[in-house]
């Protein structure tokens, strides 16, 4: 079973599996993009089962779990991210984001560790992030969710080990998904000119857009792996993918995270001067053109 698989990892990982012969139960919350799926399933000449499910509803999770008994691998791939300062960010929107990413996996995986626990074994596979190893500036709310969800991973991990239930952590940097594209939301206050964070909230996004979005892997590459995972007998504990997990990782386990943070502030204050010389710009010529 696989949540999120309307885009992005989800859906490839989901045809990836059909295609390599799992029995998949390919999961999305609005049915009615189910259309890429189904394309990328013929393409691979393969078969999935399709079905409703919001992570955030907790009886529908209890329904799915139910009819879909016994799940013997989950993966835990749905999510959402929602950009902006933490100063800006609305209580509402961060439970948002923990409801989907953290909640939502946690309460699927409860369900479907005791179907494993009855079955005498399973795989669990946690799509967390590079955010949820090293903080995520203008996505605290999803860096910690993230963190949540390994910290969630390395707890289980060794519960469920009696029971022969594989706990894995997937841990990929940026990558070409619609997480940073069509679904790349924005907190509701970022564009607020009376924030504090304006200007660094703009800044940042003309990083993402400029620098790291060009840089970011390639999907196929984080779902190939998860279906490589799925027929591991003994998987790793955590997966990092991309160059810039790999590379922010050795930074931290080399102790130049500070180093790491200087490089990553001076970046975001030379976007966001760019993009202040940019405004002014544009403001010069509009007065110009308007006498205002
Ligand atoms: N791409 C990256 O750079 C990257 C890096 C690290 C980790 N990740 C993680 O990878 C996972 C997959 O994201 P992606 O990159 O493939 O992005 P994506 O293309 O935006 O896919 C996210 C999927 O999650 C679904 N989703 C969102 N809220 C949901 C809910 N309440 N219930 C069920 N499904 C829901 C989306 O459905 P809708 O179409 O209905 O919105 C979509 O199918 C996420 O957990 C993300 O945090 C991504």
């Amino acid at each position: 079973m696989i949540t999120g698989c309307s885009s992005g990892f989800g859906l490839l990982t989901a045809a990836g599996a059909a295609k390599a012969g799992y029995n998949v139960v390919a999961t999305m919350r609005n049915l009615d993009k189910r259309d890429a799926l189904e394309n990328a399933l013929a393409n691979a000449g393969a078969i999935a089962t399709i079905d409703a499910l919001d992570v955030t509803d907790a009886e529908a999770i209890k329904k799915i779990a139910a009819k879909y008994a016994p799940i013997d691998i989950l993966v835990n791939n749905a999510g959402i991210l929602i950009m902006g300062s933490f100063l800006d960010i609305t209580a509402d929107e961060a439970k948002r984001i923990f409801e989907t990413n953290y909640f939502g996996a946690v309460s699927l995986t409860r369900l479907a560790a005791e179907q494993m626990i009855q079955s005498g074994g399973g795989t669990i596979i946690n799509v967390a992030s590079l955010a949820g190893r090293v903080g995520h500036l203008f996505n605290s709310a999803y860096s910690a969710t993230k963190h949540a969800l390994i910290g969630f991973s390395r707890s289980i991990r060794l519960e469920l080990k009696p029971f022969n239930i594989k706990v894995v952590s997937v841990e990929p940097g940026y990558h070409k998904t619609e997480i940073i594209r069509a679904n790349a939301n924005q907190t509701e206050n970022f564009y607020n000119r009376a924030s504090t964070m304006f200007e660094y909230n703009r800044g940042f996004l003309q990083l993402m857009f400029n620098e790291i979005i060009p840089r970011a892997g390639e999907a196929e590459v984080v779902a190939e792996k998860i279906v490589e995972i799925m027929g591991e007998s003994n998987p790793r504990r955590h997966y990092i993918i991309g160059k810039d997990a790999r590379f922010a990782t050795v930074c931290q386990r080399l102790g130049l995270e500070g180093w790491l943070e200087g490089k990553i502030f001076a970046r975001l204050m030379t976007a966001t001067e760019r993009q202040n010389r940019r405004e002014e710009k544009k403001k010069a010529s509009r007065k110009k053109a308007t006498g205002r």
